[in-house]
C-alpha cells in the first residue's frame, strides 16, 4: 500500500552512484580515488577550533536559530570573499545555504516543474543530475571536450527540441569541472553568456573549485563577465561553497543571484531547514575574519598540484597509451579514458579487488555514457598512496584488456 503513495520520482528512485560506493572503502588497505574528498591533511584543526571557542563565548548567539538568509556577518564576510573572485553583489543578493548543494536544490525548487526542460553538460555532477531527475526536468546534455562545455554545440541542441520547448537553465562547473577537471576557456565563456541571453535561459554556473588553481590564472567567473554588461540583466547564478577549501562538515555554501532569485529560495530554504547551523555559519564568518583563510588555500593549491602531477606522471608511466587524459590545471579531478577495449565491469571489479577505487564515468552521463571512462580524484590519497593506487590500477586494466568475455 505504502508503495502507491510515493510521487513518481520516488517510485524507484537511484540513489547516488558515488554514494552506492561507500562500502567499497571499508575494506581494509583500499586506495579512493572515488570521492571529492578533501584531504584531512589540509583541515586547519587549530584556527577552527579558535573560531569555535569564540563562537561558543556567546553562547546565546551561536546557539539560537538565525535568519534563513544567513547571519549578516557571514553574508559580509562572503560578499568579501566573492568580489575578490569578480563576483561583486549587494547583500539581498546572497544567500548563505547548507552547502553549495542546497543553493542548487533551492534553485530546482523554484524553477523547475516535471517536464520543463533543462540542459546540463555532460559528464556532470551527480548530484545536479539527480536533483533534476528528482524535479521531473528533461534533461538534454551538451557535450564536453578537454576545454569543458562546447557552447557551439548549445544553438544545435535547442534546435533539436521539440516545438516551443524552452529550456529553463543550464548547469555547468566552469571552472576546474567535477569530473572533468576542465577550465572554460575565455571565448567559450563569452558565448554562452550570449547564447543564454538569447534565448531566455539561466546558466548556473557551480564554482567550488575555482580557488585551486595549480597555475595562479583562471578566467573570470561566468556571473563576473555576465556583469560587464551595463544595463542587461545578468542570466548567472554563482554558487560556491567552503567545503572544498575550508572543510566539507561545516556546510556552508551561498548563492549569488538577482534579488528576485534569492528572495524565491529563501521562501523555500524555509521550509527545508528554516536557516544553515548558526554555529556552523559562526565558525565560519570567524574563521574567515581571522586571516588564516588565503594561507589554507595555497596550501591546498599546492598540495593538490604535487598530488596531480603524480598521478598523471604514475599514469603515463603505468597505462600509457591504454588510456587518454588531461593534466589538471586546478580542482580536485582527472577523467580519463580507455583507449583500449576495456570491459568496464570487469575493470571496477578487478580494482576494488586489487584495492583501488574509482568512480566508473557512467555514474556522471543522465543518459548512456559513450566508451569505457572514470573519474580520479587525487585529493584526499596522499602521494605514494596515489603511486601504489595506480600501479593497482594498472594491474587491473591488465587482467580486463586481455580476453574480455564475449558479449551474451
Ligand atoms: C560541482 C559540485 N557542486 C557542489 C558540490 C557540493 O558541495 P557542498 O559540500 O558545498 O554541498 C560538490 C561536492 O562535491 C561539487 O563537486
Amino acid at each position: 500500500m505504502i508503495n502507491d503513495l510515493f510521487i513518481p520520482p520516488y517510485a524507484n528512485p537511484a540513489g547516488s552512484p558515488i554514494r552506492e560506493l561507500f562500502p567499497y572503502l571499508s575494506k581494509p588497505g583500499m586506495i579512493s580515488f572515488a570521492g571529492g574528498y578533501p584531504s584531512p591533511a589540509l583541515f586547519d584543526a587549530e584556527g577552527l577550533s579558535q573560531a569555535a571557542e569564540r563562537v561558543f563565548a556567546e553562547p546565546a548567539k551561536a546557539l539560537q536559530y538565525g535568519p534563513t538568509e544567513g547571519s549578516a556577518p557571514l553574508r559580509q564576510a562572503l560578499l568579501r570573499l566573492s568580489r575578490d573572485r569578480g563576483v561583486a553583489c549587494s547583500a539581498d543578493e546572497l544567500l548563505v545555504t547548507t552547502g553549495s548543494q542546497q543553493a542548487f536544490d533551492l534553485l530546482v525548487r523554484t524553477l523547475v516543474q516535471p517536464g520543463d526542460v533543462v540542459l546540463l553538460e555532460a559528464p556532470a555532477y551527480p548530484a545536479a543530475i539527480q536533483a533534476l531527475r528528482l524535479a521531473g526536468a528533461v534533461i538534454h546534455e551538451v557535450p564536453m571536450d578537454a576545454e569543458g562545455l562546447r557552447t557551439e554545440l548549445i544553438e544545435d541542441t535547442l534546435k533539436g527540441l521539440p516545438p516551443g520547448a524552452k529550456p529553463k537553465l543550464l548547469y555547468t562547473v566552469p571552472t576546474f569541472s567535477n569530473p572533468r577537471g576542465t577550465l572554460l576557456p575565455h571565448a567559450r565563456r563569452v558565448a554562452l553568456i550570449e547564447v543564454a541571453r538569447r534565448h531566455g535561459f539561466l546558466i548556473v554556473e557551480d564554482d567550488p573549485y575555482g580557488e585551486l588553481t595549480f597555475t595562479g590564472a583562471t578566467p573570470q567567473p561566468l556571473y563576473a563577465l555576465a556583469q560587464n554588461e551595463p544595463g542587461a540583466e545578468n542570466p548567472v547564478v554563482y554558487l560556491s561553497s567552503l567545503s572544498k577549501t575550508v572543510a566539507p562538515a561545516l556546510r556552508i555554501g551561498w548563492m549569488v543571484a538577482s534579488a528576485e532569485i534569492v528572495r524565491r529560495c529563501v521562501v523555500a530554504k524555509q521550509t527545508v531547514d528554516l536557516c544553515t547551523s548558526p554555529i556552523a555559519q559562526l565558525i565560519a564568518c570567524e574563521y574567515l575574519q581571522s586571516g588564516r583563510y588565503p594561507g589554507t588555500v595555497t596550501k591546498a593549491r599546492d598540495e593538490y598540484k604535487a598530488r596531480a602531477e603524480a598521478m598523471a606522471d604514475t599514469l603515463d608511466a603505468t597505462l600509457g597509451a591504454r588510456v587518454r587524459f588531461e593534466r589538471a590545471q586546478g580542482g580536485m579531478f582527472l577523467w580519463m579514458e580507455c583507449t583500449a577495449p576495456v570491459d568496464p565491469q570487469r575493470l571496477f571489479t578487478t580494482a576494488v579487488e586489487e584495492g583501488v577505487l574509482f568512480v566508473p564515468g557512467a555514474a556522471f552521463y543522465s543518459r548512456v555514457a559513450k566508451g569505457v571512462s572514470m573519474r580520479l580524484s587525487f585529493a584526499a590519497p596522499d602521494v605514494s598512496q596515489i603511486r601504489e593506487g595506480v600501479a593497482r590500477l594498472s594491474r587491473a586494466f591488465d587482467s580486463s584488456t586481455s580476453n574480455i568475455p564475449a558479449l551474451s
